[in-house]
């Protein structure tokens, strides 16, 4: 179509968060009825709408995407409109009215995954964000929520499931072998929130009770072949339902809610209102084709969407600039959904470790780089690259926070006062904050809270430094902080925050030390949490019998970097004292850290040369044998850090280097902690009948590491007889945990057994795309071996399995190589870079969002050292000069090239 074809070429806008406004006109019911059909589906959409008396009269525009508009009346009549870009605008309308629309669109040559597509001949929806409006032409915005009835018809044979969102009210035959089914949902909803689903389907069923009473259908839908692997994502959803109950007093508001899984899907799920659907990936797992880290990543989606059903759906955002006051919520909920299921309190640490390590490897990046932007952004050019760890995570931090500044207690009667005052309508992260402060009238948050707010207006991470002095004579501790945040784009002065810090002291013995802050009135025990909000603030603790090491930000209590000058001993302290297990964990993470750039600043150093001193690796020796330490904190402790986290420490990155160091510190801790290794692998690797929980998980991880570190250990002694158990331990491993995990240490360790593993695991394994992806991925992100990776993986996707529209597998050769692989990605011919523009190209013209993910790749070239810094922005000059390209792919590589 011409217009949409002027729409394109024309420059993209910014969207303002400061231009919001409310709608001119409100829609009160849709009725949809949907003819599917793969090549031409017809959508007859019939709303009942009104005036906004609260805005000044003007003309109805309607938002559209690739539809064919057929047909328009109003009242009955046929009217008179025009389309301005991708709108459709009529004038001189009355104040109430009917209004009906007849499109067509064609979900089968729908690769973008927006709107209505079909997938393995099922028709599947997707409207979150604007995908609505290539449905049918709507006011595609999360404040015009409506009350919904859908028919869908299809031919019954292909189709004879009909799903949508609410209850069944109606089904029936209809002629030429075709079928119907009316659906209603009882609460209002915005757009981006309707969902159909219409194919071969079959799901398990579960009849529940709520702890209210109520009872309710759950259902898991998915293709005939892999209903035995819904058992696990029924059973969390069972744990949802009951948990938002206890925790939160939220009940399950259907009598029938439902998840259904599609392999083709542009994210990790959608909380359609009582329709979930699901990427496979997070629905499907038996104990043979999925991971321990997949059946936790099920749980937390399953969680995550049903816990949207409140924090999303009954309260929704009203502008996607809002969009973390559900994301940021929900993430939050979800990780204290999985905590509370822990049964032992060391795998909760072990959860909140995890968190923070994905906050501190991807959203400290972005905060850093150039797509930072707030939690809640003030201008976005394509709103889908706004689905970012930021508005997630970092999002789940400050609402983090807020619980950490009100209590527990607290926060969950600012939970119960957010739903009460909003229930059933779109709001803002304001009136989110808000509630939370007035339920907590005496807290800090309360006190504080327009200071407090700076957590959703201003980017980047913020710079805690902290000093400590001792005072002998007075026996004092003083510990003096100041605080600062670096410019991000477009923000170049930021005010303080207000960040609470959890700390405590310990002695030399290791001993927790009584806390008593200089002019309180009570001591507070061996834990306490000060509230900082100015630039610079100190505080002293008396009492103080000796000079203490402090354990400062326990549990990472606010998404900052704390720069404290700790000497090894301290850190040695605290990674053998600390009764905090997060910073535990952290002053290991120190002193790796502290090894590795060491190392890749000194310009002598041979490259083979050791990197950990001894004192280290006894340290890690001591960890690994400890008697009482759980296996899973163990493997975390053990695992060093990422090649992206230690890149981000410094100023200018040589990713080669970074690379090589990162390997030397891999062999140094194979070799010295081999017989340790050895016990660690006896004492784990057996860990009865398959159970998903995290104590036995732990073991396996840890059993896996080992494995990993005896093979290469062999690689550096000439040992054989390790790579030959790993390869019987694939062979006849029970569970994909460990089948995966002993693949993994071949591979990793570059063994020439690693091909003949690998070609036996896609011949075991040829049906099952999930475990496929799984195979593909360990590929791309080998270790690289004088820049063998890019064949292979160029080699990977002419494999007769790669489809590049497929975006789990896109996902799993393209990304595992440009975002996950930096030592095989940045090569010093920059071939990688150049295969990463054709990549971006390619997608671009089938999948923009999935593109526009990948175009990220290189966010963090301008802190390359060359050559790889000028080879980067050319790739990504590259790109940004294609003609034609996305504005979701435009947006993030015109960012990239911003000055
Ligand atoms: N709202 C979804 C979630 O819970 C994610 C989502 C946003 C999404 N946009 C999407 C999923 C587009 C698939 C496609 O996090
Ligand atoms: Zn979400």
């Amino acid at each position: 179509m011409l217009l949409s074809r002027d729409a394109q070429s024309a420059q993209p806008v910014a969207i303002q968060r400061e231009d919001y406004a409310p709608p001119a006109y409100w829609i009160d019911t849709v009725d949809l009825c949907f003819d599917l059909d793969p090549a031409k589906t017809r959508v007859l959409n019939r709303m009942k709408m009104r005036r906004n008396p609260e805005v000044a009269a003007q003309p109805l525009r309607l938002d559209g995407d690739e539809l064919n508009l057929a047909r328009v009346l109003v009242n009955g009549q046929g009217a008179a409109f025009r389309m301005e870009g991708s709108q459709l605008v009529i004038d001189g309308l009355p104040d109430d009215f009917e209004l009906e629309i007849f499109t067509t669109c064609c979900p089968a040559k729908n690769t973008k995954l927006m709107g209505l597509f079909v997938s393995q001949n099922t028709f599947f929806t997707q409207c979150e964000a604007e995908g609505f409006r290539r449905i049918t032409y709507f006011l595609d915005r999360p404040d015009v929520m409506a009350s919904y009835i859908v028919t869908l018809r299809a031919d019954k044979a292909a189709y004879p499931v009909l799903l949508s969102n609410g209850n069944l009210v109606e089904e029936g035959e209809l002629p030429e072998g075709r079928h119907f089914a009316k659906w209603v949902d009882p609460f209002k909803k915005p757009a981006y929130l309707f969902a159909l689903v219409a194919g071969k389907l079959v799901a398990r069923e579960q009849r529940i009770k709520a702890r209210n009473g109520r009872e309710h259908l759950l259902q898991v839908y998915v293709r005939a072949g892999d209903l035995d692997k819904t058992e696990h994502a029924m059973n969390s959803l069972i744990h949802s339902v009951l948990w938002d109950e206890a925790r939160f007093g939220l009940p399950l508001d259907l009598d029938r809610f439902m998840i259904v899984a599609t392999s083709d899907f542009n994210m990790g799920a959608m909380e359609n209102k009582g329709l979930n659907i699901f990427n496979t990936k997070y629905v499907l797992a038996s104990q043979a084709t999925a991971t321990d880290a997949d059946y936790a990543n099920i749980e937390s989606v399953v969680g995550h969407e049903y816990f949207h059903n409140w924090s999303g759906d009954r309260v929704t955002c009203r502008d996607w600039f809002q969009l973390s006051l559900k994301e940021g919520l929900t993430v939050f909920r979800d990780q204290e959904f999985s905590m509370d299921l822990c049964a032992e309190p060391s795998a909760r640490a072990v959860k909140r470790i995890e968190d923070v390590r994905v906050l501190r490897t991807a959203q400290f990046p972005e905060d850093a780089g150039p797509m930072a932007h707030p939690v809640r952004p003030d201008s976005y050019i394509e709103i889908s690259n706004f689905y970012t760890v930021t508005i997630y995570e970092k999002g789940a931090e400050v609402v983090r926070m807020m619980q950490t500044l009100v209590g527990r207690e607290g926060f969950a009667r600012g939970m119960t006062l957010y739903f009460e005052r909003h229930d059933g309508q779109a709001v803002t992260c304001d009136d989110f904050a808000q509630a939370i402060a007035d339920a907590n009238p005496d807290s800090e948050l309360a006190r504080r809270l327009p200071q407090f707010k700076r957590w959703y207006s201003q980017a980047g991470t913020p710079r805690l430094a902290a000093t400590g002095h001792y005072d002998a004579e007075a026996r004092t501790y003083t510990l003096a902080f100041s605080q600062s945040c670096p410019p991000t784009p477009g923000q170049s002065v930021k005010e303080p925050f207000v960040i609470p810090v959890a700390l405590g002291l310990l002695g030399a013995d290791g001993r927790a030390l009584p806390l008593q802050l200089e002019g309180a009135a009570q001591p507070a025990g061996e834990s306490l949490t000060l509230v900082l909000h100015e630039a610079e603030q100190r505080f002293t603790f008396t009492g103080v019998d000796e000079a203490p090491v402090p354990s400062i930000l326990r549990g990472f209590s606010a998404p900052v970097v704390l720069q404290f000058d700790y000497t090894r001993e301290q850190l040695l302290a605290l990674l053998a004292h600390d009764t905090d297990p997060f910073n535990r964990w952290e002053a290991a993470q120190r002193l790796a850290l502290g090894a590795a750039l060491a190392a890749i600043g000194d310009d002598t150093r041979a490259p083979d040369a050791p990197v950990l001193d001894e004192a280290l690796i006894a340290a890690m020796r001591e960890v690994l044998r400890h008697p009482t330490l759980d296996a899973a904190f163990k493997e975390l402790v053990l695992s060093l850090p990422s090649e992206v986290y230690i890149a981000e420490q410094l100023d200018v990155v040589d990713p080669q280097r970074v690379h090589r160091v990162r390997e030397a510190m891999r062999t140094q801790l194979a070799t010295a902690l081999f017989a340790e290794w050895q016990q660690a692998y006896e004492d784990n690797k057996d860990t009865g009948a398959y159970r998903p929980e995290p104590v036995s998980a732990g073991r396996r991880a840890l059993a896996g590491m080992a494995l990993a570190n005896l093979c290469i250990a062999a690689r550096e002694s000439g040992d054989t007889v390790w790579p030959g158990k790993t390869l019987q331990r694939f062979k006849d491993a029970s569970n994909m945990t460990d089948r995966f995990n002993a693949l993994t240490a071949l591979v990793v360790a570059g063994h020439p057994l690693a091909a003949q593993a690998l070609a036996r695991f896609h011949a075991m394994f040829k049906d099952e795309a999930l475990v496929i992806d799984k195979w593909f991925g360990l590929q791309a992100s080998a270790p690289d071996r004088d820049g063998d990776v890019l064949p292979l993986v160029k080699q990977l996707t002419r494999h007769a399995d790669f489809s590049i529209k497929n975006p789990n597998r896109a996902r799993s050769v393209i990304f595992s190589y440009c975002n996950a692989n930096p030592g095989a990605f940045h090569r010093l011919d920059a071939a990688g870079y150049v295969w990463w523009s054709d990549r971006v190209i390619e997608l671009d013209e089938i999948n923009p969002q999935v593109a526009a993910r990948l175009a990220r790749a290189l966010d963090r070239w301008s802190k390359l050292a060359e050559p790889y810094r000028s080879a980067a922005r050319e790739a990504i000059a590259r790109v940004a000069a294609r003609p034609g390209l996305s504005k979701d792919t435009l947006e993030v590589v015109s960012r990239a090239l911003a000055p």
